[in-house]
Formats: C-alpha cells, structure tokens, sequence
C-alpha cells in the first residue's frame, strides 16, 4: 500500500510505502525535511497534520492536546492514509 505526503507551503509531494516512516519516505525521495536523531527524540521532524490518519509503533512524547492539534512525529509515524502536513503552526 502507498500513500502520497503533500507538504504545505511547499506543496512538494512523495509517497510513502507500507511499513516505512513518513520521514525515512522523504529522505529517500531528497525531500528537505528537517531531523536530527530519527528516533522520536529530537523533535525536529515534528510537523503538523492538515489531514489523514498515521500510527505509531511506540506511542509519540505528545500531550493528547498536542495530537489533537495535528502534531505528529515524522521519524515515528507511519501514513495509514493519504496525507497533508505543514510546518506552518
Ligand atoms: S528526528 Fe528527532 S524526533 Fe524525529
């Protein structure tokens, strides 16, 4: 299964495959995303979620209010649908 990642403003466009990470995705297509540690510790991969699903293996350092804000961690999620993100606030 393969889902495409939109990113705003950008409006750049990849596609993530099942079973890898949103940003091990970008990087393998040389989409600019910013991380550091790719183990959901740094917080640089963080981005905001405009819409569509991800899950996590191990539940992210995000307060409820925070996921429900759209937060995600890009190093942990995977796509479950397709997606739009933003590093906008
Ligand atoms: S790259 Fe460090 S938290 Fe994702």
């Amino acid at each position: 299964m393969t889902f495409t990642v939109r990113l705003l403003p950008e409006n750049l466009e990849f596609t993530v495959e099942h079973g890898q990470t949103v940003l091990d995705a970008a990087i393998r297509q040389q989409i600019p995303f910013p991380y550091r540690c790719r183990v959901g510790a740094c917080g640089m991969c963080l981005c905001k979620k405009l819409s569509g699903e991800v899950s996590y293996q191990l539940e992210p350092m995000l307060t409820e209010e925070e996921q429900s804000q759209g937060w995600i961690f890009s190093c942990q999620a995977y796509a479950q649908t397709h997606l739009v993100l933003t590093w906008d606030e």
